[in-house]
C-alpha cells in the first residue's frame, strides 16, 4: 500500500465522519436557533427582528436574495411568508438580481440569506438596493460579525455553529425553518393575520423531535441507488424546493410540472423521490403522481413509466407502502414545519450515496465554501 493512497483514504474517512456529524447535529442546531426566541406559547421572534417591527407592517413586499443552498432555503421561506404572514414575496438569485433593474418601492423589505455572510453577489445587491435607497434590509446569517451581518439593519443569526462541509446541511434547516419562520411569525403577528400561540408551540415541539431515526432504511436505499445517474425530486408547496445532491445530477420540480417535461426522462435508471406528507393540502394529488396511470389518465404517474419511487411521509401513514419501493418516515407536525423534518433523511441519503461512491463529501471538486468573488 502506497503512503499517499493510505493518506487519501484516511482523509476521506475523516471528512465523511465530520459531514455525518454535521447532518446528525441538526436537532441540536434547531434547538440553538430557537433558544430565547420561542420562549413560551405566546411569543416568538428575535431581537434583531423586533427592532425592525414597526416598519414591517407597511412593507408591500419582501424580497429574499441568496445564492446556492441559501437560495433553496429562501424558496421554502417564500411559502412561509405568503402563508403565515400573508405578505407578497419574491425570492431571487442574488447573482441575477444584482444586474437587473427591478421595480422596487421604498417600503419593500430585503432579506439577504447567507450562511457565511460573505457571498459577493448577496452582499452586492444589499449595497445597491438596500442602504443607498434607505430600504430596510435584514440579514439571515450564520457567521457572527460577517460582512452581511454588519451591513444589514437587523436580522437573525442562525447559531448553527461552524459548518465545514462545502455543501450546506445543518445551516440549511436552521435558516429555512427557524429564522424564516420567526420572521413570518413576527410579521404575521404585526399584521394580525395569525395567532402565534399555536404556531410557536408547534415550532418548539418539532425541533425536539429526532429526525434521523431512519438511518437504517436510508442506508439500504443508498446501496440500491448508488449507481443512479439522475434523481428527480417532486413535491408541492413547501416541499418542492427540497433537493439534494450527491455527485449525481438532481432536479427538484413542483410535482404537477412533471407532466410538462420531466416525465419523459423517467425510467428504471432515474429514481424519483416524492415528498408526500399527509399534512400537505395537495396530498391526494401527490398520491395520484405515484399511482398507476388511471388517476391522471397516465399523464402524471411515475410508476406507470417503470421508475423507482421513494416517498417521504408521516410515520403513521401506510397508504404509500404498496406503491413505493421505499418509504422514509418522519413524525407528524404542522405542514409548514414539515420541510424541516424531510430535509434530514434526504441529506443523509446524499451523504451515504456520496460516501459509497468514494467521493470526498466535504470538499466536492470545483466548489468553495464561500464565494467572495464574482
Ligand atoms: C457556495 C457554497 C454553497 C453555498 C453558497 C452560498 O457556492 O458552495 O454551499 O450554499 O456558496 O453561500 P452562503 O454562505 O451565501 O450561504
Amino acid at each position: 500500500l502506497r503512503p499517499e493512497v493510505l493518506l487519501s483514504a484516511i482523509s476521506r474517512l475523516i471528512s465523511a465522519a465530520s459531514r455525518l456529524q454535521e447532518i446528525c447535529e441538526q436537532p441540536e442546531v434547531l434547538e440553538n436557533a430557537m433558544r430565547g426566541r420561542v420562549t413560551n406559547r405566546h411569543s416568538a421572534g428575535s431581537r434583531g427582528c423586533r427592532e425592525m417591527a414597526e416598519r414591517w407592517p407597511r412593507a408591500p413586499r419582501i424580497i429574499v436574495v441568496a445564492c446556492g443552498t441559501s437560495h433553496h432555503a429562501g424558496l421554502i421561506g417564500e411559502y412561509l411568508l405568503e402563508n403565515l404572514a400573508r405578505c407578497s414575496r419574491d425570492v431571487e438569485y442574488a447573482s441575477e438580481f444584482r444586474y437587473r433593474n427591478p421595480i422596487l418601492c421604498r417600503e419593500d423589505v430585503l432579506i439577504a440569506i447567507s450562511q457565511s455572510g460573505e457571498t459577493a453577489d448577496t452582499r452586492s445587491r444589499r449595497r445597491r438596493s438596500g442602504k443607498s435607497a434607505r430600504r430596510l434590509c435584514l440579514g439571515i446569517c450564520n457567521t457572527v460579525g460577517s460582512s452581511i451581518a454588519r451591513e444589514t439593519d437587523g436580522g437573525v443569526y442562525l447559531h448553527a455553529g461552524p459548518e465545514i462541509g462545502v455543501a450546506s446541511t445543518k445551516a440549511l434547516s436552521a435558516p429555512a425553518l427557524v429564522a424564516l419562520t420567526l420572521i413570518a411569525l413576527k410579521l404575521g403577528k404585526e399584521r394580525e393575520t395569525l395567532s402565534p400561540e399555536e404556531l410557536s408551540a408547534n415550532l418548539g415541539a418539532t425541533a425536539r423531535r429526532c429526525v434521523l431515526e431512519q438511518k437504517g432504511t436510508v442506508y439500504e436505499m443508498a446501496k440500491v441507488f448508488k449507481y443512479a445517474s439522475n434523481f428527480l425530486f417532486l413535491g408541492r408547496g413547501y416541499h418542492y424546493p427540497l433537493k439534494e445532491i450527491s455527485y449525481i445530477h438532481a432536479e427538484g420540480y413542483p410535482a404537477a410540472e412533471m407532466k410538462h417535461g420531466p416525465i419523459a426522462l423517467i425510467d428504471q435508471f432515474m429514481p424519483v423521490v416524492i415528498i408526500a406528507p399527509t399534512s400537505d393540502p395537495n396530498y391526494r394529488k401527490l398520491v395520484s403522481n405515484i399511482e398507476e396511470a388511471s388517476a391522471h389518465g397516465g399523464g402524471g404517474a411515475v410508476r406507470a413509466r417503470g421508475g423507482s419511487v421513494i416517498a417521504i411521509t408521516e410515520e403513521d401513514n401506510h397508504e404509500l407502502d404498496a406503491q413505493c419501493e421505499y418509504v422514509m418516515r418522519v413524525p407528524s407536525t404542522a405542514d409548514f414545519l414539515m420541510p424541516l423534518l424531510c430535509v434530514a433523511p434526504l441529506q443523509l441519503m446524499a451523504y451515504y450515496i456520496a460516501d459509497m461512491r468514494q467521493c470526498n463529501v466535504d470538499q466536492p471538486r470545483n466548489l468553495a465554501k464561500s464565494v467572495t468573488v464574482e
